[in-house]
């Protein structure tokens, strides 16, 4: 797509330069993604597009446009390109500063939220460590209006996002950000303390094509993957409450060892593995008794 190329004129013509692109071989482009972009740039939804593909597009526009086609042609993410991506169905801002919430991510809110829910509690105690975006804590602020919820991230751009997210949806006033790292500075008790944190072996980071677009610091779990699980697992005891829930977010292989590393921070609870919806395991739940 050379930048000398006639610019396209007509949202019509748009969508056929976005999809002769998404044609070339080995491209990470995508049709849909290409529309997304369009519908980013006009600032109207995809359906639009094609309701109204005979309507002129601005030199300014096309330009934009063009711009942002070879970004995603270059493998950038289409959240950093429009700035957002939705989790648990909340639009949330996405800077290069954050990790882009993942949909099996979704499961581990399904999981708190169910448990909330078992336990009938009123206004539970929840901590979620390494927040990112803070897609996490914003949810749970979200479904549930009387918890109180802290979230606590290490990095002080990803802080400034979560905040930004938080006012987004209306609960600044009830996540309370920290920064700091893991529960240090935290003394609970929690009902339930909720992570996922960087679980990826740090060797492997640079051939994973994450590493390219996303924070070292929201992936790298030092040289087995598991330095922040087992450093959050050595704090925890101390500080969730009596019945309460640790729910964690792990690697695909990383299942067996977590679940023997819980056991072994919490002797006598109830551990549970549990698949993402992909069916591979992806979240370790720990049941204290109450
Ligand atoms: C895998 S990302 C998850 C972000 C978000 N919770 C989500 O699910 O989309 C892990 C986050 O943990 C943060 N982090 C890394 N080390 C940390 C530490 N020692 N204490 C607190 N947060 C940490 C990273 O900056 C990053 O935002």
């Amino acid at each position: 797509m050379a930048r000398t190329e006639a610019l396209p004129e007509t949202i019509a013509g748009a969508l056929a330069l976005g999809y002769e692109c998404s044609r070339t071989p080995g491209t990470p482009l995508t049709s849909t993604t290409a529309q997304a972009l369009l519908a980013h740039v006009v600032g109207r939804g995809r359906a639009w597009l094609f309701a109204h593909s005979e309507e002129p597009l601005s030199p300014a526009d096309a330009r934009r446009f063009v711009d942002l086609l070879e970004r995603a042609a270059a493998g950038e993410p289409l959240a950093h390109l429009v700035g957002e991506r939705e989790f648990y169905t909340l639009p949330f801002t996405v800077t290069p500063d954050v990790l882009i919430p993942r949909p099996e991510t979704e499961s581990l809110v399904d999981v708190v939220l169910e448990w909330v829910e078992r336990r009938d509690l009123r206004a539970p105690r929840i901590v979620d460590v390494g927040t990112g975006s803070g897609a996490i804590a914003v949810t749970l602020a979200v479904k549930l209006p009387a918890a109180h919820i802290a979230a606590v991230e290490i990095s002080e751009p990803a802080i400034r996002v979560a905040q930004a997210n938080a006012a987004r949806h209306g609960v600044a006033d009830r996540v309370g950000l920290v920064l700091g790292s893991l529960l240090d500075p935290l003394a609970g008790p929690f009902d339930v303390i909720v992570a996922n944190l960087p679980y990826i072996n740090q060797e492997e980071i640079d051939a994973l094509e994450v590493g390219r677009w996303e924070p070292r610091v929201a992936l790298d779990g030092g040289s087995d993957g598991l330095r922040l699980i087992a450093g959050l697992l050595e704090q925890a005891p101390e500080r969730l409450a009596p019945g309460g829930l640790l729910a964690l977010e792990i690697g695909y292989d990383q299942g067996p060892r977590v679940v023997q590393m819980c056991r072994a921070a919490f002797p006598g609870a109830r551990v549970t593995l549990l698949p993402d919806l992909a069916g591979l395991d992806r979240i370790v739940k720990v049941e204290t008794d109450a």
